[in-house]
């Protein structure tokens, strides 16, 4: 593998743009291909791209068996360390390859073959992402569902995708208690309307000593160790490089998640690239993301990317803090030799809580670490300092979303250092043409606010469609102005060159690095028999960036214990959502502020509670006086 030739960051940038076919076939070299690709980009049917039209791959034989032939068999692939049960786990490439070549064998003797689908619903253990790689391997479509979201997100998901296996295990394990996943999965198969026949349970017998199988008509259920018996192992599988990877849910403003599709080809490209590029890692480096496999950044770079070049990943079953203390991900780092560690600002606002002087920090030798990358929520200058500070290494922001898969906008460790600039995730990344527009689509001049968008096409590995829905597709990326791609995000750039992100410009919220929707909640809180409407906005919150926060209306002649009627409102959230909603304030008000067509004004309670300068109030409003009625409330949830 090597560094693409163009070697400075303007003149990569400026020749991916300009020339993507020459820049990204070149790129795409680093790729092991069974038929390579002639062509990089085809936009006939735009805006909808495909990336390597007629290229064949397989996406874990570039992860696995092509390392383990060069000589890196013996390499540790993954390394799991679990806090919450105080276990290490090392998995080398040889040993990776023959267990996901086995699962991958068992699938297929369950009928999965190329396009199925099948809904991974894990925590974190390794496991997880070998049943990942297994269906990479025999070309199926996988489904992570995070191990946060309840039984009917759980069953919305299964519904869209239509598995053929659901694979699971016993459960989790959070700080404070075990979350069982049986009763989950039962609840969600009494939900759906499709029957997926076969569910496999990676089990964790030592943690959950007392479940059993539930009952689920039409849906046997068995231990992975028992389908890998006397199953071939399987070869991989070549796929169109435009065939899908992967459906990942990601939260859209209304209550449905919308299921963004990833093509092989492109994101072993880009992705291979990146590791390279944006974060400087090298085949043998040791690379730990702390997040979840259930979230983008874990499918990006636990799962894929740090195979695609041949270092090793770690997989970490615990949190920042609590497990057991502020220094945990020091302890990680260090005990492993991690050469970086890329997690969300609130994580390090978490640690910084409990340690605010790093006492913990220095604990540990941390001389291999050679940088800290955050994504997932703006890292504000305040967590960046105190970072920087107490770690002494370059604290890296970095700006993407489930679209794209990878970075849009980062610090490009690996070709070209710039100096940073807190608050800043720098430059548009190679492959990105990223502008800032007004609400009439013209750029704006540097320096001014407006809409964050990316001139098609997009970079390879972004998202080549939603999940059986282009036409939502097109409504909520590619209708706002025409030949763009809309991130949904607010901000600037600068005089020179680097971007700012400053925020959702739609009702998508981001809690504690986790991306939720509002209008997902508001529409659990409305089927409260007393509840006639209600409006569910994110305020700032020091700890997690933002917090739901809901205002609710009752129907005409109910009375209700606020108290109470929190209570259960909460309770809805968390069992049809799922904890991760984060769902805790809730207030009883006597209206919500409308324009005159009926829309509530969620944006402008947002930034009264935000405490904001300048609201902006439309002048559709139907009743000033109900906005004023209200301020009151919202300033008391700033
Ligand atoms: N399974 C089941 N429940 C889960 C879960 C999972 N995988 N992940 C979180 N939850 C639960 C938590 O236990 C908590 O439940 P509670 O209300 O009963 O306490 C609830 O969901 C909210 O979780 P969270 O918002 O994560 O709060 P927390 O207090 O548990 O942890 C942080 C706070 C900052 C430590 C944690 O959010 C964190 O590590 N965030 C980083 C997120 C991240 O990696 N994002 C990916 C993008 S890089
Ligand atoms: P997700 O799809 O869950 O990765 O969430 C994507 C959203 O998180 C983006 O649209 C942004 O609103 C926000 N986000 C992610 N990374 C950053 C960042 N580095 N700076 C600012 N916002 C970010």
């Amino acid at each position: 593998m090597s560094e693409t030739d163009s070697s400075t960051y303007a003149a990569a940038h400026q020749r991916s743009i300009s020339d993507p076919d020459a820049f990204w076939l070149e790129v795409a070299r680093d790729i092991d291909w069974t038929t390579p690709p002639t062509r990089a980009v085809d936009g006939t049917e735009a805006p909808f791209y495909r990336w390597f039209p007629d290229g064949e791959l397989n996406t874990s034989y570039n992860a696995i068996d092509r390392h383990v032939a060069a000589g890196r068999g013996d390499q540790a692939a993954y390394i799991w360390d679990s806090a919450v049960t105080g276990t290490t786990e090392t998995i080398t490439y040889s040993q990776l390859q023959e267990q996901v070549a086995a699962f991958a064998g068992a699938l297929a003797a369950e009928g999965v073959g190329k396009g199925d689908r099948v809904v991974i619903y894990m925590p974190m253990v390794p496991r997880a992402a070998i049943a990942m790689l297994a269906c990479a391997r025999l070309g199926a479509v996988h489904s992570v569902v995070f191990g946060g979201f309840a039984a009917p997100e759980l069953a919305i998901r299964i519904d869209d995708a239509r598995p053929k296996v659901i694979v699971t295990s016993h459960g989790g394990i959070e700080p404070t208690r075990k979350v069982p996943y049986f009763p989950m999965v039962a609840k969600a198969l009494e939900l759906t309307s499709h029957t997926p026949g076969s569910v496999i349970v990676a089990p964790r017998h030592d943690q959950f000593p007392d479940e059993t199988f539930p009952e689920t008509p039409g849906t046997t259920w068995s231990y992975w160790d028992d389908v890998v018996v006397d199953v071939s192992p399987a070869d991989p599988v070549p796929v169109a490089a435009t065939d899908p990877l992967y459906i990942l849910y990601t939260s859209g403003t209304t209550g449905l998640p919308k299921g963004v599709v990833r093509d092989n080809g492109g994101h072993a490209v880009a992705l291979a690239w990146s590791m390279w590029n944006v974060y400087g890692i090298r085949p043998g480096d040791v690379w730990w993301t702390a997040s979840d496999v259930g979230w983008v950044v874990g499918h990006s770079y636990i799962v894929y990317a740090p195979l695609l070049v041949g270092a090793t990943s770690i997989i970490y079953e615990g949190k920042p803090v609590g497990t057991p203390d502020a220094g945990a991900f020091w302890r990680v780092a260090s005990q492993h030799g991690a050469t970086a560690l890329f997690t969300a600002p609130t994580a390090v606002r978490a640690i910084r809580k409990e340690d605010p002087d790093g006492a913990e920090v220095a604990k540990y030798d941390l001389s291999t670490m050679r940088t800290l990358f955050c994504a997932g929520e703006r890292l504000d200058p305040d967590t960046y300092q105190w970072a920087t500070d107490k770690l002494g290494k370059p604290v890296i922001d970095n700006w993407w979303q489930t679209e794209t898969g990878w970075p849009i906008a980062s610090n490009m460790r690996g070709l070209d250092p710039m100096p940073i600039k807190p608050g800043s995730p720098t430059v548009p990344v190679p492959g990105y043409a990223l502008v800032v527009l007004d609400s009439r689509g013209n750029e704006v001049p540097a320096g001014e606010e407006g809409n964050l968008c990316i001139r098609l096409p997009m970079a390879p590995g972004t998202l080549s469609g939603l999940w059986n829905d282009d036409e939502r597709f097109l409504s909520s990326y590619m209708s706002a102005f025409a030949g763009y791609y809309s991130t949904g995000d607010g901000g600037y750039i600068d005089a020179d060159g680097y971007v700012f992100v400053m925020g959702r410009t739609d009702d998508v919220i981001n809690v504690a690095g986790h991306r939720l929707s509002t209008g997902a909640m508001e529409a659990v809180i409305a089927k409260h028999p007393a509840v006639a409407e209600a409006a569910v906005i994110g305020v700032k919150d020091q700890l997690k960036g933002q917090r739901p926060v809901g205002y609710v209306v009752l129907k005409a002649g109910e009375v209700r214990d606020p108290e109470e009627l929190r209570t259960e409102l909460v309770a809805m959230v968390r069992e049809e959502i799922g904890a991760v909603a984060t769902f805790r304030d809730c207030t009883v008000v006597q209206g919500l502020p409308k324009t005159r067509s009926g829309k509530i004004l969620r944006k402008t309670m947002r930034q009264i509670a935000d405490g904001q300068e300048d609201v902006t109030v439309p002048s559709t409003i139907e009743d000033p006086a109900v906005l004023d009625a209200l301020t009151p409330f919202l300033r008391r949830d700033k």
